[in-house]
């Protein structure tokens, strides 16, 4: 089934610390944005693609998207204070679609046939999200960095994007956060609190959002591992 899909670019990237947006950081000569972007390209599934980004950044991603082609974005639209709010503003210009997909700016490495699985299953469930199981034992702790308690690995599973929405649920579940002055870190919290089931589907590790310095080294190395 065919999908919309907003993808936040509008923060500032400060754990980056890069002296700029990490969207424009260049990956093998091309910027962050654009190896994201052109995943939704490439999809013949992806009808429309709605850019969000800051407004100060407005020109320099407008000539991105000219130099390297982009056809399928449909809105550049300005993003809020939080991630949250970018992604409710991003939300207002999804027209057209039954399903709409919500996807990081700063993950590039999605490949297409989990797009693929993802939409099915919201499809027909409303609300699918990639996770892929915990790796690391967790353990929470006091802020005197004492140990309060192991908690249990299984059943335990770090999301990723994009998450997957019938465009209905997903507008509901913003209006409800707005209401009640809720801020959470992802789309599917807002859709737990409506409540309605979210579905998981099985990510992949290398799916990785790009943080910290460090997460340039990884990215580095699966561009690498993909292009030789
Ligand atoms: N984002 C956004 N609007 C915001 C904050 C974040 O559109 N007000 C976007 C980012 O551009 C990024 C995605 O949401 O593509 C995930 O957020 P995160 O990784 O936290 O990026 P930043 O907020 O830019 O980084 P930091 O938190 O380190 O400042
Ligand atoms: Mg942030």
């Amino acid at each position: 089934m065919n999908y919309q899909v907003v993808i936040p670019a509008a923060g500032s990237g400060k754990r980056m610390n890069a002296g700029k947006n990490k969207q424009f950081i260049k990956l093998q000569s091309i910027p962050v944005i654009i190896h994201t972007l052109k995943v939704f390209e490439q999809d013949h599934l992806c009808t429309g693609i709605i850019l969000v980004i800051n407004k100060d950044e407005q020109q320099e991603f407008e000539s991105l998207l000219n130099e390297y082609q982009l056809q399928k974005v449909i809105a550049l639209v300005h993003g809020g204070s939080e991630r949250q709010h970018s992604v409710y503003n991003g939300l207002q210009e999804v027209t057209n679609a039954t399903i709409v997909l919500v996807h990081d700016g700063a993950r590039p490495f999605l490949k297409i046939d989990l797009i693929h699985k993802l939409v099915n299953a919201a499809e027909a469930q409303g609300a699918a999200i990639l996770a892929v199981p915990v790796k690391d034992t967790i353990k929470r702790a006091s802020s005197d960095l004492i140990v309060n308690e192991t908690v249990e690995r299984s059943g335990l599973w770090a999301v990723q994007t994009p998450q997957a929405f019938h465009v209905s649920i997903l507008k509901e579940a913003h209006e409800l956060a707005r209401q009640n002055d809720y801020l959470g870190t992802d789309e599917a919290s807002l859709v737990e609190r409506i409540p309605k089931n979210v579905t998981i589907v099985e990510g992949d590790y290398l799916n990785i959002k790009l943080t910290t310095q460090d997460d340039l080294l990884f990215a580095e190395a699966i561009l690498q591992k993909w292009t030789t």
